[in-house]
C-alpha cells in the first residue's frame, strides 16, 4: 500500500529536481524545511492567528513614513504634556540635578523632605485618595520612624551579624501563617512588596514544575482581573499568562472556563480575595478543588484584602474559606503594607510546604565571593523596614486588626448601601471587602471621575468596560468622610443627569480614547513616555551647585 502511495509523489520529486544541480537541490530543500518550520511556528504559537495578523498589520503600518510621523508627532506632544504636568507638580519646590558641593544640615534635610511630602493636589490625610494611604495616624507614624531609625542600618543578608532581625521576619511569617491557617509546615519569607510576592510564587512553581514534571514551556492560568503583578512576573520570568474571564454578574473568576483552560503546561492557578478591579472574591473553593483534581499549585492573591479578610470572621461577618483550610491552596500573597498598617515595602508571600519555598530560594555555589543563598530578589535587605513592619503587627495585635476591620467594612457596606439607591450608576459584583466598584448604562462614567476630581477626590480608573474605584481604608472610617462622598456623588450625578451624553472631557477623555486604540503598542508608549516623566528634572540647569528652578 505504501508503495502505491509514495510512487507517485517519488516521480513528481524526481521530476521537480530533475534539471537541478545538487547544490541547488540543497539549498531548495533547506529552504523548503526552514520556510516550513517558520509557518508552523507562526500558526502554531501562543497567540491566535487573527490577533498576531492584526499586531503584524500594525507594526508595519508604523514603517508607512506618514503614519510613522503622525505616531511620532502624537507621542512627542504626550510627552511635553507629561513634562509639563511634572513641572506643574514640582513647581513649588527647588529641583536639584546634581550633589551639593557642602552637604545640607539637618535642618535643611528635613525642611527639604517635608516640602517634598506636601506636594501635590490631593489631601491624602483626609480620605479623599482611594486606597494609597491605609492609616494615618501620629502615634503610629511616630512609633514606626522610631523603630526605622534604631533599625536603618540593619540587614537580614547577615544573619550571624543581626540574627534579631532575622528573628522579627521570621516572627512576622510566622503570624501570617496562624492568620491564614497554616499548619505546622507552612512557611514563607518576606518581601519588599505584593509584586514581590507574586514574582518569587511565579518564580517558585516554574522551577518546581520544571523539576518535578519537566514543564518546559509554563503557563500561568489566571483570572483577566488578576493583578498585573502576574503579567510583569511572566515577562521577568518568561512565562506564559493564559487569562480566563470572568462572569458577568458576579465579576468572579468563571470555574468552568478555567476548568477548560488547564493544559499539561500550567503551572499554577489563580484566585484573588478580592481582586483589584472590582473588589470581588473569587470561588477559591472551586479553583482548589480543580487544584487537587489536577495536580497543580494554587496561588491566592490576598495582597489586598489579606489583612482584612483574615479578621472578618472575629469582626463578625461570614465569609466562605478562602486561605490553607482548603487543601487545594498551596500559596498566599497578603501586604503588610496595606492592611497591615506597615510603612511601604513589606509583604509576606507564604507557602503550604518547604518543598515550594526551595524552589523560590536563588542559590549560587561556584562564585569566587562565595556560597551565596538569597530568599528574595534583594540581595542586602532593608532591616529597618522588617522591623517597622513586626512592630506594626505587634502594636495593633490581634484585637486592634479585628477593630480597624470591623469599622472599615462597616464603612464600605454603608457607601455601598447608599451607592445602589441610586439611579444611573451600578456596582460591579458584590464587593468582598474594601473596594466598590461604578459603572454606568446611562452616561461615560469618567465623567463622574472627572467631577470627583474637581471636588478634591481621586478615584482608581478602570478600563474594559469603563469604570471607577474607590477602596475604602481606616483613614475613610473618620467621621464624616463616607458622607462627604455620598453627597459629592450625588450632587456630581444630578449635574451629569441634566446632559448625560456629553463626552468626558479633561485628563480622563485620554484614558477613555486610548481603550479604543486597537495597536497597543502605542499604548505602551504612551506609558513609557509617562513613566519617564516621573524621573524628569529640567534640562537647562545652571551648573551651580545648587542651582534653582522655580
Ligand atoms: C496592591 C496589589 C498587589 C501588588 O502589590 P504592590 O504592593 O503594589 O506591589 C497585588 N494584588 C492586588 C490585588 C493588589 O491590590
Ligand atoms: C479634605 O481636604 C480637601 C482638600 O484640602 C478639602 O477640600 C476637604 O474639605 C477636606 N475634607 C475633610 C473632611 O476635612
Ligand atoms: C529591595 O530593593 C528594592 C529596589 O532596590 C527596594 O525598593 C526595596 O526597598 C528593597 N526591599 C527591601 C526589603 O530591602
Amino acid at each position: 500500500m505504501s508503495i502505491s502511495y509514495a510512487d507517485p509523489a517519488k516521480g513528481f520529486i524526481n521530476n521537480v529536481f530533475r534539471d537541478k544541480e545538487p547544490w541547488q537541490i540543497v539549498t531548495i530543500t533547506t529552504t523548503t524545511v526552514l520556510a516550513g518550520v517558520w509557518l508552523w511556528n507562526f500558526i502554531f504559537q501562543d497567540e491566535s492567528l487573527v490577533k498576531r495578523g492584526r499586531k503584524e498589520i500594525f507594526k508595519l503600518a508604523r514603517y508607512v513614513p506618514w503614519i510613522r510621523e503622525r505616531i511620532d508627532k502624537e507621542l512627542s506632544n504626550l510627552n511635553d504634556l507629561f513634562e509639563k504636568e511634572a513641572i506643574h507638580r514640582l513647581k513649588d519646590i527647588t529641583i536639584l540635578s546634581r550633589l551639593p558641593k557642602k552637604g545640607m544640615s539637618h535642618d535643611e534635610v528635613l525642611d527639604h523632605v517635608k516640602k517634598c511630602v506636601n506636594l501635590g493636589d490631593y489631601d491624602w490625610t483626609n480620605g479623599s485618595v482611594s486606597g494609597t494611604v491605609y492609616r494615618n495616624d501620629a502615634d503610629l507614624v511616630k512609633l514606626m520612624a522610631d523603630v526605622y531609625g534604631v533599625a536603618s542600618y540593619t540587614n537580614p543578608l547577615h544573619p550571624d551579624v543581626f540574627p534579631g532581625v532575622c528573628k522579627m521576619e521570621a516572627e512576622v511569617v510566622r503570624s501570617s501563617c496562624h492568620l491564614f491557617n497554616g499548619g505546622p509546615d507552612t512557611c514563607g519569607t518576606m518581601t519588599s512588596g505584593g509584586t514581590e510576592s507574586i514574582l518569587l510564587a511565579c518564580k517558585a512553581y516554574r522551577d518546581y514544575a520544571k523539576e518535578v514534571k519537566g514543564i518546559t514551556k509554563p503557563e500561568i492560568l489566571m483570572p483577566i482581573t488578576a493583578h498585573s503583578a502576574f503579567d510583569k512576573a511572566a515577562q521577568y520570568l518568561n512565562i506564559k499568562v493564559c487569562t480566563v474571564p470572568i462572569n458577568p454578574h458576579s465579576c468572579t473568576v468563571s470555574i468552568e472556563a478555567m476548568k477548560k483552560a488547564i493544559t499539561r503546561n500550567t503551572i499554577m492557578l489563580v484566585g484573588s480575595t478580592p481582586n483589584f478591579p472590582y473588589g470581588t472574591k473569587d470561588n477559591i473553593e472551586a479553583i482548589s478543588e480543580l487544584g487537587v483534581r489536577y495536580g497543580i499549585p494554587v496561588h491566592v492573591d490576598a495582597c489586598l484584602g489579606g489583612f482584612l479578610i483574615c479578621f472578618m470572621q472575629d469582626a463578625g461577618y461570614t465569609i466562605p474559606p478562602f486561605d490553607f483550610i482548603l487543601p487545594g491552596v498551596t500559596s498566599i500573597s497578603a501586604d503588610t503594607h496595606k492592611y497591615g498598617y506597615a510603612p511601604k515595602g513589606s509583604s509576606v508571600i507564604l507557602y503550604r510546604e518547604k518543598k515550594y519555598r526551595h524552589y523560590q530560594f536563588t542559590v549560587t555555589t561556584d562564585w569566587p565571593g562565595g556560597i551565596y543563598g538569597s530568599p528574595t530578589v534583594n540581595g542586602s535587605r532593608a532591616g529597618g523596614i522588617i522591623a517597622a513592619c513586626w512592630a506594626a503587627m505587634m502594636y495593633f495585635g490581634h484585637d486592634g486588626y479585628v477593630q480597624a476591620t470591623k469599622k472599615i467594612i462597616e464603612t464600605t457596606k454603608y457607601i455601598e448601601q447608599e451607592l445602589r439607591k441610586l439611579d444611573c450608576i451600578f456596582i460591579f459584583g458584590t464587593p468582598a471587602t474594601s473596594v466598590i466598584a461604578l459603572g454606568s448604562n446611562d452616561f461615560h462614567i469618567f465623567r463622574l471621575s472627572e467631577a470627583l476630581n474637581a471636588r478634591g477626590w481621586n478615584l482608581n480608573a478602570l478600563q474594559f468596560p469603563s469604570g471607577i474605584h474607590i477602596c475604602i481604608t481606616y483613614v475613610h472610617t473618620e467621621e464624616g468622610v463616607a458622607d462627604r462622598f455620598l453627597n459629592d456623588v450625588k450632587d456630581e450625578l444630578m449635574n451629569i443627569m441634566k446632559q448625560p451624553d456629553e463626552p468626558v472631557e479633561g485628563k480622563m477623555a485620554m484614558y477613555g480614547m486610548s481603550q479604543s486604540i486597537p495597536d497597543r503598542s502605542v499604548v505602551t508608549d504612551f506609558v513609557r513616555f509617562y513613566l519617564d516623566s516621573m524621573y524628569y528634572t529640567p534640562k537647562n540647569i545652571e551648573t551651580d551647585d545648587q542651582s534653582n528652578i522655580e
